[in-house]
């Protein structure tokens, strides 16, 4: 399946100069263990901001330039076409992990979004999720992770729902 998963500010904000805004170790070890042993996805920017493959996945990093430097096992994906290729050939979920472009240009192929409010309004995030993202999505689970971080799972309506 290809997942969303995106942590977002009260206004939207999910970036500031090419970083996290904020710190909840609450997220990121859920976002760890959500995402150990598939497959991440991510944007040739956000790549660029985390610096280095995440452990225990198979890191894709898209980019139609393609001029970004991977190290050995990281894999260059050119096109929403070649995420849908990858995902139908891999055995294990594909998590598309933002950043904005990302989720913009692949959001017609996302099954499922996996989505933490945090507690916060970043005045002057520069980066913020693309409007209408949830459009035809149905809230399937709500939980707390602690530090008033809410997660909302939520899956893409049927035809005909
Ligand atoms: N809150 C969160 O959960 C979260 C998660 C991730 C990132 N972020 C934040 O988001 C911000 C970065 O987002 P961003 O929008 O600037 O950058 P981004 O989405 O990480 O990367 C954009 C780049 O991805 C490539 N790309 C996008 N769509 C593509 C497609 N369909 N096919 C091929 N390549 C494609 C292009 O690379 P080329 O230019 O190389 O062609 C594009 O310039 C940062 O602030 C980061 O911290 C937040």
């Amino acid at each position: 399946m290809i997942i969303g998963i995106v942590a977002v500010a009260r206004n939207g904000a999910i970036g500031r100069d090419n970083r996290l805004p904020w710190h909840y170790s609450a997220d990121l070890k859920f976002f760890k263990r959500t995402t150990a042993g598939n497959a991440v996805v991510m944007g040739a920017r956000t790549w660029e901001s985390i610096g280095r493959p995440l452990p225990d996945r198979l890191n894709l990093v898209l980019s139609r330039r393609g001029d970004v430097e991977l190290p050995a096992g990281v894999r260059l994906l050119r096109s929403r076409e070649e995420v849908v290729e990858f995902a139908a050939a891999f055995d294990g979920d594909v998590f598309v992990i933002g950043g904005a472009g990302v989720f913009s240009s692949v959001k017609d192929v996302i099954e499922r979004w996996i989505v933490s409010h945090i507690p916060e309004i970043v005045e002057d995030g520069d980066a913020f999720l693309p409007e209408g993202l949830f459009d035809g999505f149905d809230v399937r689970d709500e939980f707390d992770l602690g530090e008033g971080v809410t997660v909302r799972v939520l899956d893409r309506q049927k035809p005909g729902e």
